[in-house]
């Protein structure tokens, strides 16, 4: 795959894909702006090569219509703050006279296209969308992983029309996440947790052919708590993937995986600060309460596995963390994992939000920007953003 380092930009006119997909408040102002900081190695490469930089990215879902609260403007203005220069934010993604603007930019200079998804065209990968966005580069720059998995017409279509290469963060995601994949180091870990065992039934089908041990934590695990005959009380349960979460772990015991559940847990009568929570054994959750955190025992035993791993990968936190009597397991858990001596890998969404609430963000070998293109990938799925990145 050729990357932004592969071609010449000075001068040229650079088209490049990011995921400024971030959460806004009801202010309209930026409040997680990782996916922003991820680009600007790849955005700052560009403006000091002299490209003429010109960014677009969808935000939200508008669903191919105009959106005021889906505007990027406050996404410019992040994105300016951080870049230490100014960004202009064109009125609309193509068109005559986002063209002639881009046509007067100076090498050096950064621009930021209104919403892509404005356009029903872009979802679409309708081909005349592509081309009118093509219209405004010379090379087009896929630096968007979080959107890697959607076949669009900036993520795919466009590419048909420019030489296409890869971003640094579209580069670096690649390289981590195939470590996971291809000949990993072992003992290698998978940490699994998040609500429901549906998100990553494909990702633990595909990890169990190459880890040592799965510890499962965080919502998912009531499942397979109850898969094993255990009373669960209030905690959520997907009845209808019982027989899956056995069926997974007899599928692990036969390849000779250690499968750790949960041996204790935090139960309360809700998920909120002032309900009373005790810690219970796993397989004694009384009625009416619900499990909504792995509890000590289990993190030490957790931290026991983690402790002599040489690659972890981490993907959904153990618990309700964002409560913070609950978040005790999720911040063991990534306490545990910083310390390993191994490589460190944290799928992207919950999990990303957790760790950088505990500032520990940069003790990780790499965080993932993607929610649904991280597991897609984990789950062995050719991403099609990727797959026109590749020489054939
Ligand atoms: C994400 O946040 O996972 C990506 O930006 C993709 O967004 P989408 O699920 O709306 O396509």
């Amino acid at each position: 795959m050729r990357t932004i380092r592969d071609v010449d930009v000075a001068g040229r006119r650079v088209l490049v894909r990011v995921d400024f997909n971030v959460p806004l408040d009801e202010q309209g102002r930026v409040t997680d702006d990782r996916r922003i900081r991820e680009s600007l190695p790849t955005v700052l490469d560009l403006v000091h090569r002299g490209a003429v930089v010109v960014l677009m990215s969808h935000l939200g879902r508008p669903g191919g219509r105009v959106v005021e609260e889906l505007r990027m403007a406050p996404v410019g203005e992040r994105l300016s703050q951080l870049l230490g220069r100014p960004v202009r934010v064109l009125p609309d993604c193509v068109g005559p006279e986002v063209e002639a603007a881009v046509a007067q930019m100076q090498p050096g200079e950064v621009a930021l296209l209104e919403n892509l998804r404005f356009h029903p065209g872009e979802e679409a990968n309708d081909p005349e969308f592509a081309a009118a966005l093509a219209r405004l580069g010379d090379v087009y720059v896929n630096d968007a992983f979080g959107t890697a998995h959607r076949a669009h017409a900036s993520t795919v279509g466009v590419a048909r029309h420019l030489p296409a290469v890869a971003g640094l963060l579209m580069e670096k995601e690649i390289r981590y996440l195939s470590r996971l994949l291809h000949n990993p180091e072992h003992p290698f870990v998978a940490v699994l947790g998040g609500k429901k065992v549906s998100d990553k039934i494909g990702v633990l089908h595909n990890l169990l052919e190459r880890v040592d041990a799965v510890l499962v934590g965080g919502g998912m695990a009531y499942t397979f708590l109850k898969a094993a005959g255990y009373p669960v009380g209030r905690s959520v349960v997907e009845e209808d993937k019982v027989d899956l979460a056995r069926a997974l772990v007899e599928r692990a015991r036969a390849r000779g995986v250690e499968f750790l559940l949960p041996e204790d847990v935090v139960v309360a009568e809700r998920p909120a600060a002032d309900a009373p929570r005790r810690v219970v054994p796993a397989h004694e959750i009384p009625e009416g309460w619900m499990g909504l955190d792995i509890g000590p025992a289990t993190a030490r035993r957790f931290t026991e596995v983690i402790r002599g791993a040489r690659l972890v990968v981490w993907n959904g936190p153990m618990g309700v963390f964002e409560v913070e009597p609950f978040a005790e397991g999720t911040r063991a858990v990534a306490e545990a994992v910083t310390r390993c001596p191994g490589t460190k890998v944290v799928g992207g969404g919950d999990t990303a939000a957790a760790v950088e609430q505990f500032g520990l963000l940069e003790r990780f070998d790499h965080v993932s920007t993607g929610g649904g293109a991280t597991l897609e990938f984990l789950e062995g799925k050719e991403l099609p953003g990727i797959r026109v990145l590749q020489d054939d």
